[in-house]
């Protein structure tokens, strides 16, 4: 089953072209992040305009690359939520005028849920049940995956998501956005115990992540440095905010794959790049004997492939919709979809 997939939640356009979940036969992205770093972050309205230009020949794109034509679609797959709201509608609306005029069905897809998805692309053998760590610039959680379409999640982040974390104190530092990359490649020379950073600590449910104190000490730091006209060592800096987040991250999935008892580990989202969070989960993992599954570099950003592959579980699972789909700014990733 070829399905044509679109993803536009955020500042990526994505179209891809993905077999029966797990083969990808074309993965087109334009991005806007060069248009949106003039600004220090993205902006809704132009994010939604470049959308409009860039779907529908990223759509022919995908049907080329992938070798096939408009008659061999057998569905739509589409981002329904979460995102800006004006951009998710971009690619929702795409996406029924290709399902209604091809006459194929329309799949809508939680964001999360392709994130989750990308690791299906890289671990051929990857099956449910297993426990994931979602990290998203927008999402922080620990979901215990024990379907293809049936989640739980076990806990997350009270306030800041890690990458927002990342970013904002990437931003303080003067890096172009997103910044969490850039601080990951500068940390990796760092001393992460040269600066004193405070430990994630939450009340409440142990599996719950907070990272909006670590962010504001980061923030405090810098900015009280170059009061006294001292000189911050960015790299050890980032060495030791990524440590403080990857800690907090690894701690956290630790106990969920106690307290589940999964042998499998995947992670997902765009954080899940990150050098130092991919290097412990490995640690953690090999120290308790549990299969780890890191998604490809490229699946961990936005990408239409995500949302092709969890569309063809969704699909599966009888999870389709009519003309009267509509994009949603917020949206739970468990429960009934539509
Ligand atoms: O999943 P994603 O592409 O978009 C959302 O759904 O939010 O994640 C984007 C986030 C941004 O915060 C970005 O800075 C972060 O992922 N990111 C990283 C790395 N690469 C991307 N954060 C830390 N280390 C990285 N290597
Ligand atoms: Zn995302």
């Amino acid at each position: 089953m070829n399905i044509l997939a679109f993803e536009s939640s955020c500042d990526e356009t994505a179209a891809a072209v993905v077999r029966d979940g797990r083969v990808l036969l074309s993965d087109c992205i334009s991005s806007q992040v060069d248009i949106h770093r003039i600004y220090g972050g993205v902006v809704p309205e132009i994010a939604s305009r470049k959308h409009i230009e860039a779907i529908y020949p990223l759509a022919d794109q995908a049907l080329s690359d992938a070798g096939i034509t408009r008659a061999d679609v057998d569905a739509i797959a589409v981002t329904y939520a979460p995102g800006l709201i004006g951009a998710v509608l971009v690619g929702v609306n795409f996406a029924k005028a290709a399902a209604l005029a091809l006459g194929v069905p329309l799949i809508p897809v939680h964001h999360i849920r392709g994130h989750i998805a990308a690791n299906y692309l890289t671990h051929p053998e990857l099956e449910p049940p297993f426990l994931c760590l979602v990290v998203s610039g927008g999402h922080t959680m620990l979901v215990d995956v024990k379907d293809y379409t049936e989640m739980e999640i076990l806990g997350g982040t009270r306030d800041d998501a890690a990458g927002e974390c990342f970013d904002k104190i990437a931003r303080v530092l003067g890096m172009p956005y997103p910044g969490g990359a850039a601080l990951d490649a500068r940390g990796r020379t760092g001393d992460p115990n040269r600066y004193p950073l405070p430990r994630v600590r939450v009340d409440g449910n142990p599996l719950d992540l907070s990272f909006s104190g670590l962010k504001t000490a980061a923030i405090n730091l810098i900015h009280n440095a170059s009061q006294k006209g001292e000189q911050i060592e960015v790299e050890d800096l980032c060495a030791g905010v990524a440590q403080c987040v990857s800690n907090a991250l690894t701690g956290r999935t630790e106990l969920a794959l106690r307290q589940t008892g999964r042998r499998t580990l995947a992670t997902a989202g765009g954080v899940a790049a990150n050098s130092r969070i991919r290097a412990d989960m490995e640690a953690m993992a090999k120290k308790h004997g549990v299969r780890l599954c890191l998604p490809a570099l490229r699946f961990c950003g936005d990408n239409g492939a995500m949302i092709g592959s969890q569309g063809y579980y969704e699909f599966l699972a009888g999870h389709t919709a009519d003309m009267t789909l509509n994009a949603y700014a917020t949206k739970s990733m468990i429960g009934e979809q539509i």
